[in-house]
């Protein structure tokens, strides 16, 4: 099993080019079942996530074509071979489970395992299975199975989620862009993201309307077609590196991050005392006085701060010049790494879904373990900001989200290694 070694102190220095969001192109290529005809998607970031839901694509029977290295992928769902999304496939990553829509809606039913993912507490999906039960589908769970069928075609309805939740936002919005008729969804997720899945859906010539507000409109289509579209940059990487340089110091420039995607989080951080600065082309950061500020944060639905960048929040108030308090509003389970961080030496008392971090004069750099996705960047980040060397076992969290990490802190001046153990 891999692991990451950085020797910290280095600060950061130079461009980093956002990749596209992990969380937008899986739901993306989800998209890619609805239509007989290809969908092409540009700027799709390698990740084992995006790898992985390609092989399940591929095992419904959709051809995927993309070339090694390249960031456009080619999807072309002619056939649908398979309903079915095994177990093994599904359990390793929750966005997954998304296949479960569009396979109803284009063929009118579907078999798809309940979905694993981050350890980060329960996760259901009762959302998502309520919205196709208002679209007329009929829902079984059996042995750990969803079994959803709607075989005279799902039918367009009024939906009003009870809370807000980015993965059923998406899911139905999926399945209503082929139902008979108009659906309304209200209280919808407004993130970045669920623009991104319906400017590519209208583009396959879907029509949606109030995407990134609370209330979405879709009249349904008969069918769908061939389109090209480019994925959104991914605000929880450029989040996570400009985090990063505020904790090691230096200046960074995030090349193709959208400022207004990540408002909530340069807020805190300007608040912190760390100066940034947005324009079209991306957001800049530069941390130039040695301590920073305590904030408090409370994660909250876009556009309030993302719980996907809470962990990384907490890596730098960390080393807070007084006493932040962070709390948790999205996840229950989302603190796995505080206890890893105070292994470098981080003063962290978790009650509940709150955390309070007293800030320490340094971090010193110990071995350490990734829990989870956002986790382990937190733990990369505490490392940079550590003094001596940090190790960080169990990366393949870190590969699922974050492409060339290494290469891109590489290129900023940090000490970054991976060091590959085999199996
Ligand atoms: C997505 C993101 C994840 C991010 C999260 C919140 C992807 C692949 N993942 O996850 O990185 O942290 O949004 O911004 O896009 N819930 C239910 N029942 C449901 C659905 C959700 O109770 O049917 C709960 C969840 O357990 C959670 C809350 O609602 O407590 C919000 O979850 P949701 O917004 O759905 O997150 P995901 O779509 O799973």
């Amino acid at each position: 099993m891999d692991s990451i070694t950085i020797v910290g102190g280095a600060p950061l220095r130079g461009v980093i080019p956002i990749s596209g969001a992990k969380n937008s192109g899986l739901k993306l290529m989800a998209a890619a079942l609805l239509s007989d005809q290809p969908l092409t998607l540009d700027r799709m970031p390698r990740l084992a996530d995006t790898r992985f839901m390609a092989a399940l694509l591929e095992s419904l029977g959709v051809g995927v074509d993309w070339p090694e290295g390249s960031g456009t992928i080619r999807l072309h769902a002619a056939e649908i071979a398979s309903t079915i999304a095994p177990y093994d496939l599904v359990r390793k990553m929750r966005a997954t489970f998304n296949v479960l829509g569009p396979l109803l809606a284009r063929i009118g039913h579907a078999t798809v395992s309940l979905p694993g993912g981050c350890a980060i507490g329960a996760r259901p999906v009762d959302l998502h299975l309520k919205a196709f039960e208002a679209m007329g589908a009929d829902i079984v769970i059996e042995g750990g199975y969803v079994k959803a069928a709607a075989l005279r075609g799902l039918k367009g309805a009024s939906i009003v989620f009870p809370f807000v939740s980015v993965g059923a936002t998406e899911h139905a919005m999926l399945a209503a862009v082929l139902a008979q008729g108009d659906t309304v969804l209200d209280n919808c997720a407004r993130e970045p993201e669920i623009a991104d899945l319906a400017n590519c859906l209208n583009a396959m010539g879907a029509k949606i309307e109030g995407a990134g507000t609370s209330e979405i409109r879709i009249t349904g289509v008969t069918s769908l077609h061939e389109a090209r579209h480019r994925v959104v940059a991914d605000r929880i990487e450029a989040g996570t590196y400009a985090i990063a340089a505020a904790a090691a110091g230096g200046e960074v420039r995030l090349e193709g991050a959208v400022g207004q995607h990540l408002g909530a989080l340069l807020q805190a951080m300007r608040a912190a005392g760390v100066e940034t600065a947005v324009d079209p082309e991306g957001v800049w950061v530069r941390r130039t006085s040695e301590r920073f500020k305590p904030v408090d944060i409370d994660t909250q639905p876009f556009p309030g701060f993302p719980t996907d960048l809470q962990a990384q929040f907490m890596a730098l108030m960390t080393v807070a010049n007084g006493t932040s308090i962070i709390r948790e509003n999205i996840f229950e389970n989302r603190f796995m790494h505080a206890p890893e961080l105070s292994r470098l030496g981080a003063d962290i008392a978790v009650r509940g879904n709150e955390a309070v971090v007293r800030g320490v004069d340094k971090l010193v750099g110990a071995p350490v373990m990734a829990t989870d996705l956002r986790a382990s960047v937190s733990l990369v980040i505490a490392g940079l900001a550590a003094e001596g060397e940090t190790t960080i076992g169990r990366v393949y969290h870190l590969d699922r989200g974050f492409e060339r990490l290494e290469e891109k802190l590489q290129a900023c001046g940090a000490d970054v290694r991976r060091v590959r153990t085999g199996g």
